[in-house]
């Protein structure tokens, strides 16, 4: 083992990896379209107040100016008022900021205009020449601050089972906050729309999203139009981690400025643009309380949470959930509430709320390992359930044991003392954590269209996109394995609203719902080679469907395989150029199988801690996941490893810093708001438990995008304890806050 993640080989591939290394594969922005004009936000100053005035005077006059749109000349929306638009069928309000909408300021750096060119570079002077005066009113950004004010706090939805508080009185406890600050996706691809009005109420939109048909409806329903008259196209997503599950602010605008103009306009942010107009992860502030008795028997979980949301949407996230289901114990409360300040809506970030809440759980069940004196593992196996405490259900599978052996194995947890600094090579202390990450296991209704073409290949179509997990080398597989053919036989078709009706690719459900559909449609299309075969060959006329099989494409009779029949020469025989089949697959109701389903993961680290510095040097990670049945190994090791990584950074050097006198994000460049870079990754092993879920679909998968980060950052915070007895718990982790800590 200890291949590390630049030399490690797996023999399978990404059917779209040559495309995107290759760079033939099309992003939203790079998309062309004649007559194309080019919108660039213009973003408010300050924080909190009124736009008194806007003066485009000099901006227009700008070398290829076309327009400034903002809220005195931004047209009616139907989505902004649907009141005032009556006659419109399929209406809705649209969700989130209404761009251009009012004079109000809700936030630093809210879109203020749209400066629209015939290029690029003119639209950037555009937008600098406009000017804009403001009428400022006072502003609330710093939530460490006010989240300790209880009148400004909502949205309480207090949860106890057995006792209140219950750690209090056990005879061992440990108490303790925890800080997260915001941390932003910021994908490699900048957001980005190209909206085209092809006719007056139809619409061909290019939009980087994670969810075309979702884009679609929101699209509809902003100007009260049917469906089938709005396209989504999301060919290919350049990474997006939860920022486009939604539509952003930029959507709207793209689309009322095509509108006003009559000529198609492309919009895309700017880097500093991705810190806070597609969500975030939101601040917060946890208190977990865990208490036990001497034998490490969970008596109480106490898990209190706060986290920001704006002023103009709620949103909130499942933080304190995994407290109450994960391990075994009676006495559990959990309360959960938002602090709504002048900022941007935060969003789902991978594994969002779990990240949150795992971090806080894992690492105060290990403080209390310590205190207990009991190997941290051992701790969790003492506390292990297969029955989800929340809901009392049993779970449709759980191996969290398998993988606590295994990972425990790779990292050579025997190396690992219980006492803190009783480990060194040369100047470095050496440290071994764990922490154990949980995710819902969902799956939910998506339709697919196989295609069978007269030279035996198989298209099938889906109008998902995919944000970078592999979904259409995963769907390859699960169609491979149904049909019995090469994958080369086979190609996935996606990023089309016009497509069959898939999922949003969100919440590790994708290979799940959209698996279950690809399953569905292959096996359809094999009963119905059946059914050909009975209408078309004469030696298959007496033969009963039962008596008939169908494997690698080639239809037979169970009793006697000498009749058989391909079905390239069923197609032919049956005159067409293809053959086709729609099906739906129906979602999970969780009631009907009586089970609880989530996937799981637990991660390992070895740390090195340098005794005089404090510098933090990672040198070993062991990433294992419980997700059922591993459709494709190489795109699942792909998901483990950015998920470490993304973990490694939420632990060590991820932070958004605000200016709270001005209300401005200091740090909104990928230069100053630090991810991990090479030398801080170590290498990786990945391990999956691999065994199918017996309840979960027909194919026994499960999702593994967020478990692939949840429990990380705790797993980095324990072994630096192990490492040095230091407890740093106010996300990143670095080593001047190291320094100020006694051991
Ligand atoms: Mo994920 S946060 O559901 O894109």
């Amino acid at each position: 083992m200890n291949k590390n993640i630049f030399t490690a080989y797996l023999p399978d591939e990404r059917v779209d990896g040559l495309q995107k290394v290759t760079g033939q594969a099309k992003y939203t922005a790079e998309h062309a379209i004649t007559n194309l004009a080019y919108g660039v936000f213009v973003c408010s100053t300050i924080t909190k107040g009124k736009i008194k005035n806007i003066n485009t005077t000099k901006a227009l006059a700008a070398p290829g100016a076309l327009e400034v749109l903002h809220f005195e000349n931004c047209p009616k929306v139907p989505g902004y008022q649907p009141s005032a638009f009556p006659e419109l069928k399929n209406v809705g309000e649209w969700r989130g900021l209404k761009v251009f909408a009012d004079n109000l300021v809700r936030f630093n750096g809210q879109p203020i205009a749209l400066a629209i060119a015939e290029t690029i570079e003119s639209a950037n002077e555009v937008a600098k020449l406009v000017e804009i005066t403001y009428e400022v009113e006072p502003h609330e950004t710093d939530f460490d601050t006010l989240r300790k004010d209880p009148a400004k706090l909502k949205g309480s939805n207090n949860y106890v089972r057995g006792k209140n508080q219950a750690y209090k009185e056990a005879p061992f406890f440990v108490e303790a906050e925890y800080n997260i600050p915001i941390e932003v996706h910021n994908p490699m691809e900048m957001h980005a729309t190209i909206a085209h009005w092809e006719t007056p109420d139809t619409l061909l939109i290019y939009d980087k999203t994670q969810g075309p048909k979702s884009t679609q409806s929101a699209v509809s329903k902003l100007f009260g139009l049917p469906e089938k008259n709005v396209r989504i196209i999301a060919e290919n997503v350049g990474g997006a981690y939860g920022s486009a599950l939604r539509s952003w602010p930029h959507v709207p605008a793209a689309v009322i400025a095509a509108k006003k103009l009559q000529r198609p306009i492309k919009v895309v942010l700017t880097r500093p643009q991705m810190f806070n107009l597609v969500g975030y992860r939101p601040q917060s502030w946890q208190k977990v309380g865990v208490g036990a008795d001497a034998n490490g028997n969970l008596l109480g979980i106490t898990h209190y949470a706060i986290s920001n949301s704006s002023r103009y949407e709620d949103f909130r996230e499942g933080i304190v959930d995994a407290s109450r289901f994960l391990y075994k114990c009676d006495n559990v409360d959990t309360d959960y509430k938002i602090l709504p300040l002048d900022l941007s809506t935060p969003t789902w970030m991978r594994g969002p709320g779990e990240a949150t809440g795992c971090y806080a759980l894992e690492s105060a069940l290990d403080d209390l390992a310590f205190k207990l004196k009991m190997d941290p593992i051992q701790f969790r196996i003492k506390n292990f359930t297969e029955i989800q405490q929340e809901s009392k259900l049993p779970w449709s599978a759980i191996n969290l044991k398998d993988c606590y052996a295994k990972g425990a194995e790779l990292i050579g947890w025997k190396n690992r003392k219980l006492s803190p600094r009783s480990l060194k090579e040369g100047d470095w202390f050496v440290g071994y954590g764990m922490g154990v990450g949980v995710f819902g296991a969902g799956r939910g209704t998506s339709t697919v269209r196989a295609i069978l073409h007269v030279d035996g290949r198989v298209v099938l179509e889906s109008a998902v996109s995919d944000m970078g997990a592999g979904t259409a080398t995963a769907m390859t597989k699960v169609a491979a394995n149904s049909l019995g053919i090469a994958e080369s036989k086979i190609k996935f078709v996606m990023g089309d609203s016009d497509l069959p009706p898939g999922p949003t690719q969100g919440g590790s459900t994708t290979t799940s719902t959209l698996g279950s559909g690809v399953h569905l449609a292959c096996e359809s299309l094999k009963d119905l080679l059946k059914d050909l075969a009975i209408e078309l060959v004469d030696a298959f006329k007496l033969i009963s469907k039962e008596k008939i099989g169908v494997e690698a494409m080639k239809v037979f009779s169970i009793d006697d395989k000498n009749i058989s029949v391909t079905a390239e020469e069923l197609v032919k025989k049956k005159n067409v150029p293809f053959l086709d089949i729609v099906k739906t697959s129906p979602g999970l109701n969780p009631r009907e199988i009586q089970r609880a389903t989530n996937s799981f993961s637990v991660h390992f680290v070895k740390v090195n801690v340098h005794s005089k510095t404090n510098e933090i040097q990672l040198k070993h990670v062991v990433t294992t996941g419980d997700a059922g049945k591993i459709i494709s190994e190489q795109t699942a090791r792909s998901q483990m490893l950015g998920g470490a990584v993304g973990g490694i950074g939420m632990a060590l050097t991820e932070e958004v810093k605000i200016d709270h006198t001005t209300g401005k994000i200091t740090n909104a460049t990928l230069g100053n708001y630090i991810v991990p870079r090479h030398n801080m990754i170590p290498p990786i092993d990945v391990w999956f438990t691999n065994k199918p879920d017996p309840y979960i679909n027909a194919i026994g998968a499960k999702g593994l995008g967020e478990i692939a980060i949840i429990g990380f950052a705790a797993a980095v915070s324990n072994a630096i304890f192990n490492a040095t007895g230091k407890r740093v718990r106010d996300l990143p982790i670095t080593k001047e806050k190291l320094a100020k800590v006694k051991a």
